[in-house]
Order: structure tokens, then sequence, then C-alpha cells
């Protein structure tokens, strides 16, 4: 069986269904309450140019141009759900810079020579959709390269710890990958691999809070904040039904 790579991951994000799942979320219900909050916290210059990475069927990138932030950049590598980004962003007249490229391989991208940029989001666990940690780190190192100093990066993860259910889980998960018998499509400990009717194949890495720390550090970022989304609001039922909890981190390019 082949391990989980990048094209498997983009290919789910393309399927039919996420790119509904995605797209609904995008036209009904915009930015959550957590997010709005501390976007304004953190991001409170709306002057300021944006990049949205991860970007999806444009939730928040449209969101954003809507309250008020007129210099957003979004890119996503799943075509399919790119292309409806910018057909929401159409319809709501938001001027957004969307265009495709893969987090992992921005270097390439010639839209973004010469980008600095006022501020980052990879809103909505993205970053934890990438395979190996190695590509992750690639990843935050290219976003720290394209801004400027003191620029602030905003993304969510997953907790691994958070409750003691996946506590559990995650001890039983443990004793698997300590006798070898792991489900072999997986990369490394924390990966999680699942199919949902409604939304097709997810994968994502769940990191310890330690882990993030040390990739933030290891790729230029000093770390500013974090807290579980439940510590900044309390979401409403479509939005829970949306996403479950998470972490939210902010990190300033050192
Ligand atoms: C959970 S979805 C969130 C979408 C959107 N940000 C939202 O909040 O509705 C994660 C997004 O990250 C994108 N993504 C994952 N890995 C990526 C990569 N290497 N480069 C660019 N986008 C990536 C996926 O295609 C997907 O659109």
């Amino acid at each position: 069986m082949s391990k989980v790579s990048k094209k498997i991951v983009r290919g789910d994000f393309n399927d039919l269904r996420a790119v509904v799942h995605y797209t609904k979320a995008a036209h009904r219900i915009g930015l959550w309450e957590s997010e709005r909050i501390l976007i304004e916290r953190f991001f409170p210059n709306k002057s300021a140019q944006l990049l949205e990475a991860g970007c999806g069927a444009g939730r928040v990138a449209v969101a954003l141009w809507e309250a008020g932030y007129h210099d957003i950049h979004a890119f996503d590598f799943a075509e399919e759900l790119l292309a409806q980004a910018q057909s929401l962003a159409m319809e709501k007249e938001a001027d957004v810079g969307f265009f495709h490229a893969d987090a992992t391989q921005l270097e390439k991208c010639k839209i973004l020579e010469d980008a600095h940029f006022d501020g980052v989001l990879f809103m909505f666990n993205g970053l934890m959709q990438i395979p190996l940690r190695r590509n992750r780190r690639r990843a935050l190192r290219a976003l720290h390269h394209f801004c400027r100093l003191g620029a602030p990066l905003m993304f969510t993860t997953h907790d691994r710890e958070d409750s003691k259910e996946e506590q559990v889980i995650w001890r039983l998960e443990a004793m698997r990958w300590a006798k070898g018998k792991e489900d072999p499509i997986l990369r490394e400990f924390g990966d999680r691999y699942y199919e949902d009717k409604e939304i097709g194949r997810t994968f994502m890495h769940l990191p310890e809070r330690g882990e993030i720390l040390e990739d933030l550090k290891a790729t230029g970022w000093n770390h500013t904040f974090d807290t579980m989304r439940r510590n900044v609001a309390r979401e409403p039922r479509k939005v829970r039904d949306f996403s479950d909890e998470c972490r939210f981190w902010v990190a300033t390019k050192a």
C-alpha cells in the first residue's frame, strides 16, 4: 500500500464531496467568531498586505474582504476548491488575488517573486494536512521568507492531548506504532487518515504542543500566542458541525 502523499491529499480535496463541503461553508458560514476576534486582535491594520495559504473555497479570504481587508492574496493547491473561491469572490465583488500554488513549493511561484506580506494565515488546520513534518517545516520556512519582519502568522491545529478520549486513542495508537502495527498508509505518529461519507477522505497530522513550538523555532517564527478555540468564543452550532475544536496559534517573523 502506498503512503499518504501530497498527491493523495490534493486528490481528496479535489473530490466532489470535499468541494461541496468547503463551498457550502464558504457561502453559509464565513468567518468563525473566534477567527474574527483573533484576526482583529493580531491583524489590526486593514490596509495590510495579507496572504492566505490553503484558502480552499474562499471562506476566510472572501470574509476578510467583506470585513474591510482589501489587499489579500490567497492560494490553494486544490484546483477545484480554488475555482469555487474565485466564483464566490466574483459573486461578492471581492477583489482577492487568488492563485494556484503548493505551500511546500512556494519558491517556484512566479506570482510571489519579490513579494513581502504584512501577515499570513493558514486557517482550519491546512498546515497539518501536509504529510511529513519536514514538509510542514518547508511550508513554514517559505511563508517566513515571503513576510516582512514582525509579520504575524496565524494557523490552527487539532490537539492530540486535548480531551480524555483523544488521550486514550493516542495511547492505544502509540502501542500499535511500537509494535509496527500502525496503518501502513500513515507517515508519522500523530497522523490520521479517515473517511467520512459526506466529506470523503481526510489526512491530518495531530501534533503535540511541543512539536509546534519546535517547528516554529526551527523555521524562524517567534511563538506569540496559542489557545483552544473554546477560550476565545463559543461558536454557534453550524460552526461546531463544520469544524471540531482546535488550537489557534500566532507567531511573529523574527
Ligand atoms: C481544511 S481545508 C480549509 C480550507 C479553508 N481555509 C477553510 O477554512 O475553509 C485545508 C485547505 O488546505 C489546502 N492545502 C493542504 N495542503 C496544501 C498545500 N501543500 N498547498 C496549498 N494548499 C494546501 C487544502 O487544499 C484545503 O483547501
